[in-house]
């Protein structure tokens, strides 16, 4: 039977590379549920769209993901504009069950396990996930992470305003889910994190 892992918890606390070292050393797929979050917000951005009913939104088996047919690069994603605007648009409730549908359609698809990562993995899309964690870290830890990505241009201040968003949404409000396992991560290593995980998951 296949499995899937969830790993939620607010930007910068490295759940995108924790999530896919955990996947290489399971030999699972990983995805990263913003990026459905971040198409979306670079969609409706560039050609104006109001109707949310003309979005087509898929993840093929490799893991490239498709809306309305286009296909965006990740500098076209992941700047400082795309950061701000999908925490915006995540509020919506159609978008929000767009992309719930269509990570539940990869998931069947494919016949790997899956690491999966976001703000409402374990509370609202894969509820009953057969293992789920929560990583935190202190808001200085994460902002001095982000800052440090190329790329990414986040500042502490830009982090604090979208957990907050993403924190007190009416929608799937970022939480920690039912069942979850619960890592700090603020004095910990990447490689630290790892291993700690695949301890935990010794014991599934
Ligand atoms: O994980 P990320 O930084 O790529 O996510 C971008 C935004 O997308 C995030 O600020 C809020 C939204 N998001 C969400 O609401 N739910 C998810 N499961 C993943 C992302």
């Amino acid at each position: 039977m296949k499995k899937i892992i969830t790993i939620d918890g607010p930007s910068g606390v490295g759940k995108t590379t924790i999530g896919q070292e955990i996947a290489v050393k399971l030999k699972y797929s990983f995805f990263s549920s913003g990026k459905l979050y971040r198409y979306i917000a670079k969609y409706i951005d560039d050609y104006k769209i109001t109707n949310y009913k003309h979005i087509e939104i898929k993840i093929d088996n490799s893991g490239s993901c498709f809306i309305n047919e286009k296909k965006y690069n990740d500098n076209e994603l992941y700047n400082k504009k795309i950061n701000q605007y999908s925490s915006e648009i995540a509020k919506d409730p159609l978008i929000r069950n767009l992309i719930k549908f269509t990570l539940l359609n990869y998931y069947e698809d494919i016949d790997r396990g899956l690491v999966i990562e976001g703000r409402d993995m374990g509370s609202v899309v894969f509820p009953n996930a057969d293992f789920k964690l929560y990583l935190d870290a202190d808001e200085e830890t994460r902002g001095k992470r982000r800052e440090n990505q190329s790329g990414s241009q986040e500042t502490i201040e830009e982090i604090k305003q979208r957990d907050h968003k993403d924190m007190h949404r009416e929608e799937s409000p970022l939480i920690v889910p039912k069942n979850a396992i619960v890592i700090d991560n603020t004095n910990k290593s990447k490689k630290e994190t790892v291993e700690e995980i695949i301890e935990k998951l010794k014991l599934l």
